[in-house]
């Protein structure tokens, strides 16, 4: 999580539309070795965008260079508002025995360029973590230490820690790796609904179907962006197939939405 450069007068001079992320014909690379090739897209307020690709298709980079984390070696992203940022796996010291409490509220310490070393929140800042790991049912947890927790549990911590600092745009690396479903579920809608009021949110996921009555894009990636669009358009037998070397089959579920029969697949 980290403040990245905000312009919202250019945003403003732009003609009604809200974009929120611009990323602009960007390559990535570690070492030399290209794992993103001329990326384009824009990804407006309030958009909830679902991220796929096999595995090493460069979804994380994706992220990671949209938060500011590393420099595209080519092109440029501009993102206009504040950022969280979950990470696919995160790093808590074992050592240091934090409570889940500790690590929300940490969020919201080093929110802005300077970490504020005194470690009282305000009220209402108690309260947006109060809020955060009630959105995640972490709440009753909240004096446990966090290395204590299972898993799926962690997992909804840092969720919960991106949450609590209210950012414009949440990224999130697999947020329901482990989770149990009627958390997932639970999660899914609170990102439905922080969507439908405004807040950009990007997700990685590796099975979009329990997400695809409420994502508004996918972001198909493999290397390079495969698509880009509404969930009908991109999960064509043809893009799934350039993707994944397997054209996935989908179903259409009773209000009408595709959705692909892949459960887990790792390219
Ligand atoms: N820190 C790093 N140093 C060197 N190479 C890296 C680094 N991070 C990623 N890569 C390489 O970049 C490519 C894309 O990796 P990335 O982590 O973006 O993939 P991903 O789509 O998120 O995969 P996964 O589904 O496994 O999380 C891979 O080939 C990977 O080996
Ligand atoms: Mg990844």
């Amino acid at each position: 999580m980290r403040a990245i450069k905000t312009d919202e007068g250019e945003n403003r001079r732009k003609t009604g539309a809200e974009v929120k992320v611009e990323v602009k014909n960007i390559t990535c690379a570690y070492n030399g070795h290209v794992a993103l090739k001329d990326v384009s897209m824009d990804v407006m307020r309030g958009e909830f965008v679902a991220v796929m690709g096999p595995n090493g298709s460069g979804k994380t980079t994706l992220l990671r260079a949209i938060a500011g984390m590393i420099k595209p070696v080519k092109g440029e992203v501009r993102v206009y508002g504040s950022i969280s940022y979950m990470p696919q796996k995160d790093y808590v010291n074992p050592n240091i025995p934090m409570k889940v409490w500790d690590v929300v509220a940490m969020s919201i310490l080093a929110k802005g360029k300077k970490f504020r070393w005194s470690v009282k929140l305000s009220e209402e800042e108690k309260r947006a973590v109060e809020e955060a790991l009630r959105a995640v049912a972490m709440f009753e947890f909240r004096n446990a230490p966090f290395t204590d927790l299972s898993g799926g549990q962690q997992q909804r911590v840092l969720l919960a820690r991106a949450l609590a600092t209210k950012p414009d745009i949440l990224l999130l690396d697999e947020p329901f790796n482990g989770v149990d479903l009627p958390t997932q579920e639970k999660i899914i809608n609170l990102l439905s609904e922080l969507s439908s009021r405004g807040i950009t949110v990007i997700t990685v996921v590796h099975n979009v179907s329990p997400l695809i009555h409420h994502v508004s894009k996918i972001a198909l990636l493999n290397k390079t962006l495969i698509a880009y669009g509404k969930p009908e358009e991109v999960l064509t037998a043809e893009n799934t197939l350039r993707a994944y070397g397997v054209s996935i089959p989908v179903t259409v579920c009773e209000e009408g939405y595709l959705h692909p029969l892949f459960g887990d697949i790792h390219g």
